[in-house]
């Protein structure tokens, strides 16, 4: 029997998932909390789950190294999304992609200086908004660019809105209305459609349960 690779986003979304997987039958055999392992076989005995850092979740899909994954909106985004199918809005995670900038400064005229992780994202939306933008690549503590002048504004995720506020800044400008998805790769669900649907099917179910 064919296996089935399934990327998992470690951090809060991994926290939100694995309900919406046990509802699908499928359960770690260890405590993912408890381990240094990467790989983690299921209660499923041809299903497995990677554990990865969210950036990384659609480039496993995307070459078929993971059959299936979840993943940010945010993270899709800024991959592009070659190569996968986004299957299913599992409404977990969710926050929104925004701009930010020191609170009470004016929004700078001309040419701006853009601290991001979101490279492609922020490239696009300054180009959107016809304004010309510098961005600097950051991997985190994007909130402290301003405040260093580093950049006049960043692009980041906001939840509650606390990292904002505890280092001075404000959001400004949405980019977009954040949640995770179920994602597959394109050939994989052609090759193991028999195997996934079910799942897909399960994990649909366990989302519109969850929102009733
Ligand atoms: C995210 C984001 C902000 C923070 C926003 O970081 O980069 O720093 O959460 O949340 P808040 O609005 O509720 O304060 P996260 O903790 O996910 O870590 P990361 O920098 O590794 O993405």
């Amino acid at each position: 029997m064919s296996q089935l690779t399934i990327a998992l986003t470690k951090g809060r979304i991994l926290q939100e998932t694995l309900p919406l997987l046990a509802a699908a039958g499928i359960a770690p055999l260890e405590d993912i909390s408890k381990s240094r392992k990467l790989a983690f076989e299921t209660s499923v005995d041809n299903v497995r789950l990677l554990i990865l850092r969210g950036s990384d979740v659609p480039t496993y899909v995307q070459f078929g190294a993971a059959d299936m994954g979840v993943s940010g909106k945010d993270t899709l985004l800024e991959h592009g999304g070659d190569g996968l199918y986004s299957l299913v809005d599992l409404g977990i995670a969710r926050c929104k992609l925004m701009t930010a900038a020191i609170k009470g400064v004016p929004e700078k005229t001309g040419r701006i200086k853009v601290a991001t992780k979101y490279v492609n994202v922020a490239r696009r939306f300054y180009a959107e908004k016809g304004r010309q933008a510098d961005i600097i690549k950051l991997y985190g503590a994007m909130e402290l660019a301003p405040i260093m002048n580093l950049a006049d504004e960043i692009v980041d995720i906001v939840d509650t809105g606390n990292t904002l506020k505890a280092n001075g800044l404000e959001s400004r400008l949405e980019i977009a209305n954040i949640s995770s998805c179920l994602i597959a790769n394109k050939a994989s669900m052609k090759m193991k459609h028999k195997l996934m649907q079910p799942l897909i099917d399960a994990i649909t179910d366990a989302v519109s349960a969850k929102a009733s």
